[in-house]
């Protein structure tokens, strides 16, 4: 334990930690053993996006509840980006907010959504339509997690750290199988250096976006299908269009674009997609209710090039359509 985790433990009244059912059995009683907390109340929910909702935040309010949490309790989330952003929010709402440490244990959540202080849940159909901005006391980042991760989150989370290489760093297009273990560091950077300027999404935090208008419209959509997909998965999707729309609408060198196009089989190694034709009308309904809308009206974020977002970009529905028949082309490849 370090000096900073100590003074959080001595201020705390009780400790809390939420994980769920994939993680307990690997990961809970040696955090127990590390951070010296074992008698730490236990929290242990399904896995899996279809309980990031309001049923287990009551779950998880309850168990504060009826254990006497007080504003001095600490809840520490010890998951990936469901458990991590469905804690953050239990947490910080919870009497109207109590410290929360989150312990990612996928590559995704570490390098993006246990990162930044964005809080959620979905609601009515939409992913994180429900939330806070509400940081960490601290985010505890150790790739001896990945030792247990499958290789299909390994890959939806290199889609999130591809994501770095468009919007701010080049070099981090390079990132594959064999070498993205060293780059997990250099992506929290970036993504901390960008939150610290616009923690509530006013504007520049807008382009950690990128790729997820489309992405998230696919993955609601593909969760009401028998092939539901990872955030990372429908991430890259979603960047695939967001490429084929920047070459169209910002000037893009479509070499960026090919370039993507020859990643994609590797980030999409480990699942079938199933996306046809028919698909397009319902993931157009998905796309009215995103959160980034303005007047009903889907903003994009697209590259003039690479490391140079720009965001707020409003784009005909017929364009948008041509790039969901698009992407869906080459993911059927
Ligand atoms: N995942 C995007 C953000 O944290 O803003």
């Amino acid at each position: 334990m370090n000096v900073k985790q100590k003074q959080i433990y001595d201020k705390t009244s009780k400790v809390f930690i939420l994980t769920d059912e994939n993680v307990a059995p690997f990961w809970l009683p040696e955090i127990e053993y590390w951070l010296n907390c074992k008698n730490a109340v236990e929290i242990v929910i399904k896995a899996g996006e279809q309980h990031k909702n309001l049923q287990t935040v009551q779950r998880i309010w309850r168990t504060l509840m009826k254990q006497h949490a007080d504003r001095n309790a600490l809840l520490i989330n010890l998951g990936g980006g469901v458990v991590t952003d469905l804690g953050g929010f239990a947490a910080s709402t919870y009497k109207r907010g109590i410290k929360f440490i989150n312990i990612p244990t996928t590559l995704l959540a570490m390098v993006d959504a246990a990162i930044g202080g964005k809080t959620g849940i979905d609601f009515g159909g939409g992913k994180n339509q429900i939330g806070t901005f509400a940081e960490a006391e601290e985010v505890i980042i150790d790739p001896v997690f990945l030792e247990t991760l499958p290789q299909r989150e390994i890959c939806s989370g290199l889609a999130e750290m591809l994501k770095y290489g468009f919007i701010a760093d080049s070099n981090l297009l390079n990132v594959n199988l064999e070498n993205y273990q060293q780059y997990i560091t250099h992506c929290g950077e970036i993504k901390h250096e960008i939150v610290m300027q616009d923690l509530a999404e006013k504007g520049l935090r807008k382009v950690l976006n990128f790729g997820h208008t489309l992405g998230h419209a696919i993955e609601s959509h593909c969760l009401t299908t028998d092939y539901p997909l990872l955030h990372g998965e429908a991430v890259a999707l979603g960047m695939l269009g967001a490429l084929w729309l920047s070459v169209r609408q910002c000037g893009l060198d479509e070499k960026v674009l090919q370039d993507f196009e020859s990643q994609l089989p590797m980030l999409l190694s480990e699942v079938e997609i199933s996306l046809s034709e028919s698909d397009i009308e319902p993931i157009l309904g998905y796309l009215v209710h995103d959160k980034k809308n303005k007047d009903e009206k889907p903003q994009f974020v697209l590259l003039e090039a690479v490391g140079k977002p720009v965001w707020d970009v409003e784009i005909e529905p017929n364009l948008v359509k041509s790039s969901l028949q698009y992407l869906i082309k080459v993911s059927n490849r």
